[in-house]
């Protein structure tokens, strides 16, 4: 998704800006450019196709500017070009946005504007409609918020005037930005992670709200001109947190964050041995009234959504649906006032999940979000929101957070367990200890795996496709896993229900095809090894997963990976991360830059 940054202050405003650009290089873009009120109110603009490395080189270093705003591109409207590329102008209008303006052929029609065009983007419009108004009103605010009237769908605009020095303006609607003022001036951006390097404590720019900022200070006022007092957030990140860490890539040091990611999210949520959601103030009334559970995500927080399922109906007997959150919207969805509504999402800002949450909400359903970047969207408008504590998960490719995601959704089982007496408190004391269990079972495959997975990975590396197989939470392990090597590795990967195969698929099974088997459920072991066994008899190369002590016979194993002896609920933690570092490692044979793969964004901010 685009990455937007804006700032004015006392440094120099290239070097901030383009080192925010490289910050939100994580969110995924194709190109890269930045606009620079200069000290003698000249307007330098440049912008280009590829990484902002790239666009560095084309800067001249001798500007002077403490004013200016960069953006990265991910193409949406109009091909991947330097002219498509962000900041778009009109007259005295220099303008980047990140969204969709939906309605943009009617305003182009309506105003003429494709006469002046040069560009296919719907970005090109706004500038040109916030223009038209600014050279009928001669105020910059208003005309943005007249301009803005107009338009339809999402958007996030940060906005230099030329005739207006050292002053940046930002409005939003969907699209995510936050702001912060410190000693070195005045930023905006997409994210906090463009800010961190000079501040923890920013807030979220409200919906609809005007920002005005220069070297001086920042005002906020609603669109009609009254002071809006912003919440302010802090976080404890700090830059090293952001940063690599001494890690090749943000992935493999997120894979490795994941014991404290994990500590940092469930032990503050247990006291006395029970779940405890004081703090997120849920009631027990609340987890007591609902007569199903609706859980929708996108992703890799959908089979995060997918374990929780599996864990509330076949130890709470809870109906649960989990649901695609684009599919939810249009099903659409038999829910109403008796359902509680889980959206999970890392960003918070997955404009799919968003709207899933907006719809339930107007069905009448409670929901209570599972989120990892706070004061996010859609933490914003859930009734409650679980905040994760993964810490900045900058890899597009989702790893900490979906472990985190996963304990809160036993957490919050754990709890429900207990207020709907489905489970005695000991009862739930014995599966929190379990749960606290994970942990060491999460460290022990990162000691004592790692090594074996990046040797079997070379072999991976080399094929065209893969399946994933597995029974009941087996089955839910493997869509996680294929994701996570199909995002980073362009192998063609596939889970299937290992039951299933047979009705079909297993017709695609031939020499050598690697076959990733996960049998961890006892009560279904047998079954899925006669599975294994029938891909095994027509040539697939099997690497199966099992629990520590399984003896598993050569003709359904080539490669077997042990993760520790622990409860079949339980084996999703240790599990994940060797999916995870077999993705890893195999994206690393292959010399792909895992942190930001092809067409890929961290978030997803448009339909
Ligand atoms: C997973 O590795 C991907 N990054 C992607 O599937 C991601 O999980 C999905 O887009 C949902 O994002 P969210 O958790 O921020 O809503």
């Amino acid at each position: 998704m685009c990455g937007i940054i804006g700032y004015s202050g006392n440094l120099e405003a290239g070097p901030v800006i383009l080192s925010g650009l490289k910050q939100l290089e994580y969110r995924g873009y194709d190109s890269a450019g930045m606009a620079l009120l200069t000290e003698s109110n000249e307007l330098y603009l440049v912008k280009k196709v590829g990484r902002v490395a790239a666009l560095e080189k084309e800067i001249d270093p001798s500007i002077l500017s403490h004013c200016g705003i960069g953006h990265t591109r991910w193409a949406t409207h109009g091909g991947v070009t330097d002219t498509n590329a962000h900041p778009h102008c009109a007259g005295k209008v220099v303008l980047l946005h990140n969204g969709i303006i939906e309605n943009y052929h009617t305003l182009q029609k309506q105003f003429g504007f494709a006469q002046t065009a040069v560009s296919q983007t719907d970005t090109e419009v706004a500038a040109q409609l916030i223009d038209y108004y600014y050279n009928r009103c001669k105020n910059p605010q208003q005309a943005i918020c007249r301009a803005v009237d107009l338009l339809e769908g999402s958007y996030a605009f940060c906005i230099l005037f030329t005739d207006v020095p050292g002053k940046v303006f930002c409005i939003r609607s969907v699209s995510p930005l936050v702001a912060a003022s410190c000693e070195q001036g005045c930023f905006v951006a997409s994210d906090l992670t463009a800010l961190i390097a000079y501040t923890n404590r920013y807030f979220v720019l409200p919906e609809h709200t005007l920002l005005c900022l220069d070297r001086t200070g920042m005002t906020l006022t609603d669109l009609q001109g009254n002071p809006v007092d912003p919440d302010y957030l802090e976080v404890s990140w700090n830059i090293e947190s952001a940063q690599k860490g001494g890690y090749p890539h943000y992935m493999l040091k997120e894979i490795y964050e994941q014991p404290e990611a994990f500590n940092r999210t469930v032990t503050p949520r247990i006291r006395n041995g029970l779940p405890d959601f004081s703090e997120e103030k849920i009631p027990d009334s609340l987890l007591q009234s609902f007569d199903k559970i609706r859980i929708v995500a996108c992703g890799t927080a959908l089979y995060a959504g997918m374990i929780g399922r599996s864990l509330l109906e076949r130890k709470g007997k809870i109906p649960v649906e989990v649901s695609i959150a684009s599919e939810f919207r249009y099903d659409p969805p038999v829910i109403d006032d008796k359902t509680l509504v889980l959206i999970i999402s890392q960003s918070g800002e997955t404009i799919d999940s968003l709207a899933a949450l907006r719809l339930a909400k107007q069905l009448g359903a409670t929901v209570i979000s599972v989120i990892n970047v706070k004061g996010s969207s859609i933490a914003r408008e859930s009734d409650y929101v679980i905040y994760t504590h993964a810490g900045p998960e900058i890899s597009v490719a989702s790893t900490k957070a979906y472990m985190v995601q996963i304990s809160v959704l036993y957490l919050l089982a754990a709890r429900i367990f207990l207020a709907r007496g489905i489970l005695t408190p000991e009862e739930v004391r014995t599966f929190i200890g379990n749960l606290g269990n994970a942990e060491k079972s999460i460290s022990s495959v990162l000691e004592q795996r790692a090594e074996q997975i990046r040797h079997l990975a070379e072999k991976l590396a080399h094929c065209a496709h893969a399946f994933y197989i597995g029974r009941g939470m087996d089955y839910a392990f493997s869509m996680e896993g294929a994701l996570k090597l199909k995002e980073i590795t362009y192998i063609h990967a596939e889970a299937y229900a290992a039951g299933e195969l047979k009705h079909g698929t297993i017709s695609l099974i031939e020499e050598g095809i690697p076959v990733v088997a996960i049998a961890t459920q006892d009560s279904i072991f047998n079954k899925t090894i006669s599975n294994v066994r029938e891909v095994k008899a027509r040539g697939a190369f099997v690497i199966l997963i099992t629990k520590e002590g399984v003896h598993a016979a050569e003709d359904f194993c080539d490669i077997q990976i042990e993760i520790p002896q622990v409860d079949d609920f339980f084996t999703v933690f240790p599990i994940a991360v060797v999916l995870q570092l077999l993705a890893y490692y195999t994206a690393y044979a292959k010399g792909y830059d895992m942190d930001k793969p092809r067409n890929l964004a961290k978030s997803v901010t448009v339909e």
